[in-house]
């Protein structure tokens, strides 16, 4: 389904992406893990054209994404959406319309300026806010919604799309651990139930560990580690995050973890969730 081929990025002199190489055959769910710096974000954003290559082929299908010009290369954004750690919404914004704005590129610019929207579209927008928990927020201005709603807007606004692949760039890095967990079980359930692949960029390997079936390691813009999670050891993470003295598990972990193997926890996160 996915292969990346040989993908470099430059910036100047250097390569923030240094001939990245691996291939996805399924809907996986992929994780990303690397020191900052390390060149997750701009693999991301070369995915979905944010950024150009400056070498590389990405075929998708048998197709090169990064190939692809004007019209096509918007159909391909619309393929593939993007979730941000800082969730990107329009704050003042209601919720609906945040969620309907994933339908932008499809829209006339008429439609937008008087934020006309199709019944069916509101509708569909109604129903993926409430399989994500959150439909009764929908009137509100997204400002209003804790870190963890509005990261889930924002997922509701990618599913939007239909898209393909979801590509989420450390998307729970601002949340507190009991919304990173519904945030990420989010994801999950989108990739498992509806059979889309999701690539996250993940600042944690204890989040890497638990949710994703591949985790690629990156290091000064190169693949050094790519494999499942059980392969992933101490020794390999300290191999990707750099052999530091002082190199510690806790120092990449968000305690999701230590949240999902409480049957309390769990039990306060639904009755969070069902208050919503
Ligand atoms: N627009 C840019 N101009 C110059 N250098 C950049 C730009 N974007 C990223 N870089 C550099 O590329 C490298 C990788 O950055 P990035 O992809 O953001 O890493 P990560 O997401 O893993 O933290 C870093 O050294 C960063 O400084
Ligand atoms: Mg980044």
């Amino acid at each position: 389904m996915l292969e990346v081929r040989a993908v470099t990025r430059m910036f100047g002199q250097k390569a923030a992406v240094d001939r990245i190489s691996f291939a996805v055959d399924g809907p996986a769910f992929v994780g990303i893990i690397g020191r900052s710096g390390a060149g997750k974000s701009t693999f991301l954003r070369m995915m979905n054209r944010l950024t150009e290559a400056t070498k590389g082929e990405i075929l998708v299908d048998g197709r090169d994404i990064l190939a692809l010009k004007g019209a096509e290369a918007r159909a391909w954004q619309s393929q593939c959406a993007m979730i941000f750690q800082q969730f990107n919404l329009v704050p003042r914004m209601d919720v609906a319309s945040n969620v309907l704005h994933g339908l932008l590129n499809r829209r006339s610019s008429l439609q937008t300026l008087f934020n006309l929207w199709p019944r069916a579209d509101i509708l569909r927008a109604l129903d993926i806010l409430n399989r994500l928990g959150i439909a009764e927020q929908a009137p509100k201005r997204a400002e209003a919604l804790s870190g963890g709603q509005q990261q889930r807007v924002a997922i509701a606004r990618a599913l939007m799309q239909d898209p393909r692949i979801i590509l989420a760039d450390e998307p729970i890095a601002s949340l507190d651990p009991m919304n990173a967990q519904i945030v990420m079980d989010t994801l999950k359930r989108i990739n498992v139930e509806d059979g889309r692949m999701v690539i996250a960029n993940l600042h944690t390997l204890d989040t890497a560990r638990r949710y994703c079936d591949r985790i690629i390691g990156m290091r000064d813009g190169r693949i050094v580690f790519d494999g499942n999670p059980s392969q992933l050891t101490t020794g390999v993470a300290r191999d990707i995050y750099g052999a530091d003295a002082d190199f510690s598990e806790a120092a990449t972990s968000t305690s999701i973890d230590a949240i999902g193997r409480s049957d309390a926890a769990d039990a306060v996160i639904r009755a969070a969730q069902a208050a919503i």
